[in-house]
């Protein structure tokens, strides 16, 4: 048979090898085997790659994407998963990666594979047991540290969807450690690739470290086409669920998410997530109205602002990005003389979501304006606004809606730029600068 005469070629050294194997006997390298047609015609054909513009099939957006069980994860894919695509999610210990994954698998229709690197295929089994129902012959489990090891099974099982839980976890030998930076870009390189050949759709967990950020090297987010990043607020059941890249569709939206009994569902209680209800006023927070992909939500945006004993004051950010408050500290400097270069100043986006929305800004401004006067602000009030170099409140993209959206789900007022020509709705409070702005808050 023709298969018995296979033989595949490693692409880094090209020893030949009539077996598949995981890892080069010879070179080491991970993932490098290819068959290698047999024959001669067959050799000089194949080594043709590029291919003709008017002789490339293109597969339909329908054909491309397969529904991955979940009906939230779908959409915030952008549609569905397209095959062959990697997706990192990533999270705090606890908050459900393994939960969501697993009950992914289980509700999928097509074969796959939950590798553990973490736990037992008994300890799977038991926690989730109640996924088990009509799982039939498509689902396979694999506990397995080992790279090579994997590589072979997923030759052998070539499942559609994979699940890597975790990357950190893994080893590519005896004699390399757990979780070192090399040695997981190496794993995930070999693991990537043999996925992309094999036409599998990857899911791979990784861990975030204490700061928020996924532990392990920033290349880890540049090997995968998404990056999926699981938050949580204090006390609460609920999870959000980010989709921080997307190659695929939009990059920002988010998914509500609640554990329960059964596991994770949506949840629509989205208004009352990300911002805790304080007892007392507290200096320092501010509500920001924030357009999250397709979603306007708000969001809690916390500044601490302390003196400063090193030459150059200590600026930093958590889910906001860094060079837009150097900017907003810039202006509020200049404006409102606020002597920022002498504070140390911390900024952080509550419930571990990344915003990159310039209508956030008005929240940053009087999050920090608060904060250096020790001066709550009005917990009911969400601010609305881009800032200007001069001090300006402009109109955020969505304006109109964002008001319109905020008022109607979560009650209480909306500070914000004024729309030229329409005068302010009740429960809306126009303002164009930051001085404005401020003067009247602090002559309440
Ligand atoms: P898990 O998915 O193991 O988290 P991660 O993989 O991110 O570390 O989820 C852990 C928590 O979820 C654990 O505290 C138990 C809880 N849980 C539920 O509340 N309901 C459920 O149906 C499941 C499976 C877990
Ligand atoms: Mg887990």
């Amino acid at each position: 048979m023709a298969k018995a005469s296979k033989t595949y070629r490693c692409q880094s050294c090209g020893a030949q090898f009539s077996k598949w194997v995981g890892k080069c006997l010879e070179c080491g390298n991970f993932g490098s085997l290819l068959e290698a047609a047999s024959d001669a015609h067959q050799v000089h054909a194949s080594d043709f790659k590029a291919t003709k513009l008017r002789d490339l099939v293109i597969p339909s957006e329908e054909e491309q994407r397969q529904k991955t069980g979940l009906g939230y994860l779908d959409r915030l894919l952008g549609g569905g998963l397209p095959s062959g695509s990697v997706v990192l999610l990533a999270g705090e210990p606890g908050i459900g990666k393994s939960t969501l994954l697993f009950q992914m698998l289980s509700q999928s229709s097509v074969q796959s594979l939950y590798v553990s690197s973490e736990e037992s295929l008994s300890q799977i089994g038991r926690r989730f047991k109640k996924f088990q129902k009509d799982l039939g012959d498509r689902m396979f489990l694999l506990a397995e540290q080992n790279v090579s090891d994997i590589l072979n099974q997923m030759e052998l099982i070539r499942p559609r969807v994979m699940v890597l839980d975790s990357i950190q976890m893994l080893h590519a030998g005896a004699e390399k450690g757990f979780g070192q930076s090399t040695n997981m870009r190496e794993v995930t390189d070999a693991l990537v690739s043999r996925a992309k050949q094999l036409d599998i759709s990857l899911f791979i967990v990784g861990h975030v470290t204490k700061d928020g950020e996924i532990a392990g090297p920033k290349t880890l987010e540049h090997q995968v086409d998404v990056v999926l990043v699981f938050g949580m607020a204090e006390d609460s059941r609920l999870r959000i669920l980010q989709a921080q890249k997307n190659r695929f569709g939009p990059s920002g939206e988010v998914v509500l998410l609640e554990m329960g009994d059964g596991g994770l569902v949506e949840s629509q209680e989205a208004d009352s997530y990300w911002v805790r209800k304080h007892q007392k006023q507290i200096y320092g927070c501010a509500v920001a109205g924030v357009l999250l992909g397709s979603r306007i939500l708000p969001v809690e945006i916390q500044a601490l602002v302390v003196n400063s004993y090193f030459p150059s004051p200590r600026r930093s950010t958590s889910g906001f990005e860094y060079n837009r408050l150097l900017l907003i500290l810039a202006v509020l400097e200049k404006r409102m003389k606020i002597p920022f270069s002498r504070y140390d100043v911390f900024l952080n986006v509550v419930g571990g979501i990344k915003i990159a929305d310039p209508g956030a800004d008005l929240a940053v401004a009087m999050a920090l304006i608060s904060a250096v006067q020790e001066h709550p602000l009005d917990p009911d009030t969400v601010y609305v606004g881009e800032l200007g170099l001069t001090g300006e409140i402009r109109p955020a993209p969505l304006q109109k809606d964002r008001i319109s959206s905020l008022l109607r789900r979560r009650g209480g007022s909306v500070v914000s730029a004024e729309i030229p020509g329409v005068a302010a709705p009740p429960k809306v409070l126009y303002r164009s600068s930051i001085e404005e702005l401020n003067q009247a808050k602090t002559s309440n």
